[in-house]
């Protein structure tokens, strides 16, 4: 935990270790698979744990423990886990905690492989999920039985940005002893921390804001000490999503910047939003820092900041808006977001399709909703360039 109240210095001191012999200013990158043992009696003192130096990068790496340690900082938490991908810590969260019998509640509107790997890949193991709205906080109470052990939910939600009230559904989760877990994406430890709440495990794809660069596919999972421990030492250590030593130091590099990109994003992206909301050709525009937006209320609350994605809606139907789409010069058709280049892409055909159109519609994601991640250029070259493309329409 850092003892820094500003969170530009945490997000470049906070966790680091200073034990570095050769004091060097970066985090030294060990690539290496393997560490070797001094003599028998080191390796086996390290397998049991009597001896804390490294084994196999499997099992843990300097660098990628640095990454773990500074992410957990920012979160306010006391350890972390980082894995391959962001679905590699939703799933090591998911079947860390649950076992054949036990009831999971989720987020009806969670990323695509969130949903997949919850409709269709836990109830093979015998694990039973309800899709509620979290939304409505009556809705997830009653969803809660005997058997219910955890709830899954990420806010703003991917991709209708809607606003979960984390307070509410914190309530429930401490009133049932549940394990709260919250994908935080989309907002950054530091304009969200769902640990305030009563979250127990908060995860990332460090994919997006964390590395910020969009060269990396990384995810990580914050949690108490003991949590992490058994996390890591199962759904990490024998399931094996772990991830590289060069990513984690290039997250490291990225994570520096973190509080200077978020600013631009937030900034850019409300701009973006009031211009969009303002054109005649926008039917509707969904983005939390709008006060049109009923998310609007948690803004200074739980959230410090609206983030830097935005969804809407074109007046036209769903082929004029995907030749809005393929007109555009300066956003990126790409899946992903929290880079640097702003990114468009249309959900319901990319990041939703693990969805049928019938579960999408019940979920509230719309076949005509666009999704753009407001990136670091100059805000004005991004408005002319989807200026010039609506005005074709
Ligand atoms: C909110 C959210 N969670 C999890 C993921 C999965 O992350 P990754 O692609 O790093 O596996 C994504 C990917 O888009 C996402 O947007």
């Amino acid at each position: 935990m850092s003892q820094w109240t500003h969170p530009e210095t945490a997000a470049i001191h906070g966790g680091k270790d200073h034990s570095d012999p050769q004091r060097a200013l970066a985090t030294p990158l060990y690539q290496t698979s393997t560490f070797a043992f001094e003599n028998t009696a080191q390796g086996a003192a390290r397998f049991a744990g009597e001896d804390e130096g490294p084994i196999y990068s499997r099992l843990g790496n300097p660098t990628v423990a640095e990454l773990e340690r500074r992410v957990a900082a920012l979160e306010g938490m006391e350890a972390a886990v980082a894995t391959a991908s962001g679905m590699a810590a939703v799933s090591a969260a998911l079947l860390g905690v649950l076992k054949s019998g036990d009831h999971l509640v989720a987020s009806k509107a969670v990323y695509g492989c969130s949903f997949a790997l919850m409709n269709h890949m836990l109830p093979r193991f015998g694990i039973e999920v309800s899709f509620v709205d979290m939304t409505k906080p009556e809705e997830v109470a009653d969803a809660i039985r005997d058997n219910t052990k955890a709830l899954f939910l990420e806010t703003p939600v991917n991709p209708n940005l809607e606003v979960i009230d984390l307070e509410a559904i914190g309530a429930l989760v401490k009133r049932h002893g549940l394990i709260g877990i919250a994908d935080n994406t989309f907002l950054t430890p530091l304009l969200q921390k769902p640990v305030q709440y009563g979250f127990e495990l908060v995860l990332h794809s460090a994919t997006k804001y964390l590395n910020g660069h969009g060269d990396v596919i990384a995810g990580i999972l914050c949690g108490s000490s003991e949590r992490i421990a058994e996390i890591r030492g199962t759904a990490i250590k024998d399931i094996g999503g772990v991830l590289g030593p060069f990513e984690a130091w290039l997250i490291l590099r990225g994570l520096k910047t973190l509080p200077v990109r978020m600013e631009r994003h937030c900034q850019s992206a409300l701009k973006v939003a009031q211009w969009l909301e303002a054109h005649p050709k926008v039917k509707a525009v969904y983005y939390p820092g709008l006060e049109s937006h009923p998310g609007y209320r948690f803004l200074g609350g739980q959230m410090l900041g609206a983030g830097g994605v935005i969804a809407f809606e074109l007046e036209a139907g769903l082929q004029a808006s995907a030749n809005f789409i393929d007109r555009l010069e300066l956003f990126t058709l790409a899946v992903s977001l929290g880079d640097a280049e702003s990114l468009i892409s249309h959900p319901a055909s990319m990041t939703h399709s693990p969805y049928s159109a019938e579960e999408r519609a019940m979920a509230g994601i719309s076949d005509s909703l666009i999704r753009v991640s407001i990136g670091l250029e100059h805000v004005e070259d991004l408005v002319a360039d989807l200026a010039a493309s609506l005005d074709k329409l």
